[in-house]
């Protein structure tokens, strides 16, 4: 990561449920504008799952895991794992982008999905984050439209 804030890479805890959702949405929302072009109704139907009553149950759930990136008090980034080696999230906030944050999760997800002994990551990208997964040793296999006419580009990575 680059010189700046010391960031600490952790599991998430039920207490970071409003800052790790706020900080998902705010991604969402302000990053992804390439994929969703700022039409209400498409961002709306981004956000209808990334609540705070799911945001606890993915980190609370057992076989399911959620990372936080740590930048002294605040959040810098979120990222979640299924037990199977689905990667579900993958979220910098809009202020530490491009700063490393989502390098180094996805390498600790990374890491996680090796310790449970699994052989390869998957995920679903936007088009904002493809070239980003690319770089990270993803290759795509399928493209294909989610309910919202955004590309969704499904990728692997073999551990
Ligand atoms: C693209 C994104 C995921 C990258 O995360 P980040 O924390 O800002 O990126 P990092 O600093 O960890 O990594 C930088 C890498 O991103 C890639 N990158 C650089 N500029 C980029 C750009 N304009 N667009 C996409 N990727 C870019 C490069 O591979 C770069 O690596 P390098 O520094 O070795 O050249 C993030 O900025 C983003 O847009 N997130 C939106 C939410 C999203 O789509 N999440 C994924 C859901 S599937």
């Amino acid at each position: 990561m680059s010189s700046g804030p010391t960031y600490v890479i952790r599991q998430a805890a039920s207490d970071d449920v409003p800052s790790a959702t706020t900080l998902v949405r705010r991604s969402i929302a302000e990053l992804c504008a390439p994929d969703h072009h700022n039409i209400a109704a498409i961002v709306e139907g981004l956000l209808i799952n990334k609540t705070p009553e799911n945001m606890k149950a993915w980190i609370e759930t057992p076989g399911s895991f959620v990372f936080v990136v740590e930048a002294g008090p605040i959040l810098a980034g979120v990222g979640g794992l299924t037990g199977d080696g689905e990667i579900t999230l993958l979220y910098v906030a809009p202020d530490f982008r491009f700063q490393g944050v989502s390098k180094a999760l996805l390498a600790k997800l990374e890491d996680h999905a090796r310790s449970l002994g699994l052989p390869n990551c998957a995920l679903v990208s936007t088009d904002t984050a493809q070239r980003f997964f690319e770089a990270q040793g993803f290759a795509s296999y399928d493209k294909d439209e989610d309910d919202f006419g955004m590309d969704a580009t499904s990728m692997t990575k073999a551990l």
